[in-house]
C-alpha cells in the first residue's frame, strides 16, 4: 500500500479531538475498490505508512483482502495458538509436534534486521493494549552498543479486569513464548529476557519454568543457542499481584526489587530500562507470535484483518453470553459475529444486550447500537471513541445496573492506584464516592456535571495512564453515554425526595 498522490481531493477533517488528512491511497489488492480514501492523522503519516480509517468501510467481508474467505471462522491452518485449550501436551516433546522450534537457528541466523523487517511487514501492533507498532518498537533498542547489556521484559502481569489470554498461553503453549523470547531478544540485540508473571498465576509460573529448563537442556537457549552462535537466558519473576504493576516501568521497578511505582518518562526504557539498560517492555502475546510470523512470513499475518489492524489475535469473551471464553480469531470482526459465533449470544439474544467493554475493564462502554456494526480493530474502535486494548470483551445485558457495574470498577481502580500523584489518588477516590451516591440514590444532580469536571482535572495530571487514560477518559465517555441513565436515577430521586437539602 503506498500514498498514490496528494490530489485535489486531500483534505483535512475533524477526527475526535484531532485534526486529520484526508487522502486517496491506491490499494489495488483490497476486495471491493481499487482507490479507497484513508483518513490520516498528520501525526502519523510517513510513521505506520498509510494510516486506514474509512468511515464507509463497514463490513468485515468488504475488508477482507482479495482471495480470502470471507465471515467464515478462523480456518484451524491459520492458527498460531494450537493448544489454547491445553488439550495436548504442553511440554517440549508436545510443542515440537505442533511446530514449535522448527528452523529457529535459521531465523536466528538470519539476523535482527530481517526479523525486524517480517515484524514490521507483518503489520503486528502490540498486544498489551496500546497498539504500538511492534516492528518500530522492537527496531528502538536495534542500535550501535554503548558496552551495556539489553534487556527484553516480558509483560505477563495481565491484571485488566476481563483480560485472560496470556495466561493461556504460559500454561499451555509455554515453548512458543519461549522461542518468541529469543527470536525477540535476537531482534533487539538482547542478552537476556525476563518473563514477568502475575503473582496469582501459580500454574502458569510453573509450567513457564519447566519450558525454560526443558530449553536449556535441549540446547535451545542458553550459551550458543539452538547452535546459532547466540547467547541469551531467560528468567522467570513473579510479581505480587499489584495490577500497577502491568505498566511497564512499575513492572521494571517491581524487578529490580523495589515497589512497583511508575517511572517519570522520559527516559524511556529502550534508552534507561531494567538495572539501567536498555529495555523493551512487551506483552506475552506479542512475543508469542513470534516465531510464526518468522516461519510463515509476515506478508501471511498481514492476510489478516483490515489494513493497520492486522493479524489473528486472541479475544476473551465473558459476562452475559451464554458460553464465555477465549478463542483465536481474525482481526477486525464483526463484534457481534464473535458473540454469536463463539460465545452462544447474548443472554437473552441479542436485542437484550445493553451495553459491551470491548477491551479490558478499562476501555469505554459501547452500547448496543455501535455494538451492532462495530469491527473489533483498533481503528474502528477509536471510531466509536472507545479503544481495542487487550480485546477482552465483557458483555453486559439490559438486566445490568450500568452505574454500579461502573461504580465497582471504579472500585478496583481506586484500589490500585500506586498512590504518586494526587489527581489519581485523590480523584479516582472522589469519583467512586460520587458514583456510590448514585448507586445508593443519595446523588443530587449537580454532581453529574462534578463527576464530568473531576474527570477532566484529572486527565494528563498524572504520571502513568492508569488515571488518565484507563480511568478518565474512559468514564467520561461512560458517563456521556449513560448520562441519560444517571439523569433517570437522580430525576426519580428527586420526585421522591423534593428537598434533598
Ligand atoms: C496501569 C497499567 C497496567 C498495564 N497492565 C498491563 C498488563 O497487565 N499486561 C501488558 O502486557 N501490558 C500492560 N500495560 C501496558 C504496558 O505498560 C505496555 O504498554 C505493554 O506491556 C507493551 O506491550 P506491547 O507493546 O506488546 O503491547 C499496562 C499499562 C498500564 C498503564
Ligand atoms: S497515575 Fe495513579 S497509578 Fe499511575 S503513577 Fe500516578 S498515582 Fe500511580
Amino acid at each position: 500500500m503506498y500514498i498514490e498522490k496528494m490530489s485535489g481531493r486531500s483534505r483535512v477533517m475533524q477526527y475526535g479531538a484531532r485534526r486529520q488528512l484526508l487522502l486517496p491511497l491506491a490499494d489495488g489488492k483490497m476486495a471491493g475498490a481499487i482507490v479507497r480514501c484513508f483518513l490520516i492523522p498528520k501525526r502519523h503519516l510517513g510513521l505506520f505508512g498509510a494510516t486506514l480509517n474509512n468511515q464507509s468501510h463497514r463490513t468485515f467481508a468488504d475488508a477482507a483482502p482479495e482471495g480470502k474467505k470471507c465471515g467464515s471462522p478462523l480456518a484451524d491452518a491459520d492458527r498460531i495458538f494450537t493448544n489454547l485449550y491445553g488439550r495436548h501436551d504442553w511440554r517440549l516433546k508436545g510443542a515440537l509436534q505442533r511446530g514449535d522450534w522448527y528452523k529457529t537457528k535459521e531465523i536466528i541466523e538470519k539476523g535482527a534486521d530481517w526479523i525486524i523487517n517480517e515484524i514490521k511487514v507483518s503489520g503486528l501492533r502490540g498486544r498489551g493494549g496500546a497498539g504500538f507498532p511492534s516492528g518500530m518498537k522492537w527496531s528502538f533498542m536495534n542500535k550501535p552498543s554503548d558496552g551495556r547489556p539489553k534487556y527484553l521484559v516480558v509483560n505477563g502481569d495481565e491484571g485488566e479486569p476481563g483480560t485472560c489470554k496470556d495466561r493461556e498461553i504460559l500454561r499451555h503453549d509455554p515453548h512458543k513464548l519461549v522461542e518468541g523470547c529469543l527470536i525477540a531478544g535476537r531482534a533487539m540485540g538482547a542478552c537476556a529476557a525476563y518473563i514477568y508473571i502475575r503473582g496469582e498465576f501459580y500454574n502458569e509460573a510453573s509450567n513457564m519454568q519447566v519450558a525454560i529448563a526443558e530449553a536449556y537442556q535441549a540446547g535451545l537457549i542458553g550459551k550458543n543457542a539452538c547452535n546459532s552462535g547466540y547467547d541469551f537466558d531467560i528468567f522467570v519473576q513473579r510479581g505480587a499481584g499489584a495490577y500497577i504493576c502491568g505498566e511497564e516501568t512499575a513492572l521494571i521497578e517491581s524487578i529490580e526489587g523495589k515497589q512497583g511505582k511508575p517511572r517519570l518518562k522520559p527516559p524511556f526504557p529502550a534508552d534507561v530500562g531494567l538495572f539501567g539498560c536498555p529495555t523493551t517492555v512487551t506483552n506475552v502475546e506479542t512475543v508469542a507470535v513470534a516465531p510464526t510470523i518468522c516461519r510463515r512470513g509476515g506478508t501471511w499475518f498481514a492476510s489478516f484483518g483490515r489494513p493497520r489492524n492486522h493479524g489473528t489475535k486472541l479475544f476473551n469473551i465473558s459476562g452475559h453470553v451464554n458460553n464465555p471464553c477465549t478463542v483465536e480469531e481474525e482481526m477486525s470482526i464483526p463484534l457481534k459475529e464473535l458473540i454469536e459465533r463463539h460465545a452462544g449470544g447474548v443472554i437473552g439474544g441479542w436485542d437484550n444486550l445493553l451495553g459491551v467493554i470491548p477491551g479490558g475493564s478499562s476501555t469505554p462502554v459501547i452500547p448496543k447500537s455501535v455494538c451492532d456494526t462495530v469491527l473489533l480493530d483498533f481503528d474502528d474502535l477509536i471510531r466509536v471513541q472507545s479503544s481495542f486494548g487487550t480485546a477482552a470483551v465483557i458483555v453486559m445485558n439490559k438486566q445490568t445496573d450500568i452505574i454500579k457495574a461502573i461504580t465497582r470498577l471504579i472500585s478496583f481502580y481506586q484500589h490500585e492506584s500506586c498512590g504518586q500523584c494526587t489527581p489519581c489518588r485523590e480523584g479516582i477516590s472522589w469519583m467512586y464516592k460520587i458514583l456510590r451516591r448514585f448507586v445508593d440514590g443519595n446523588a443530587e444532580e449537580h454532581e453529574i456535571d462534578m463527576l464530568w469536571e473531576l474527570t477532566k482535572q484529572i486527565e494528563l495530571h498524572t504520571i502513568c495512564a492508569l488515571a488518565d487514560g484507563k480511568i478518565v477518559k474512559p468514564r467520561v465517555i461512560n458517563v456521556s453515554v449513560h448520562k441519560m441513565k444517571i439523569d433517570a436515577i437522580v430525576e426519580s430521586f428527586l420526585c421522591n425526595n423534593p428537598d434533598p437539602r
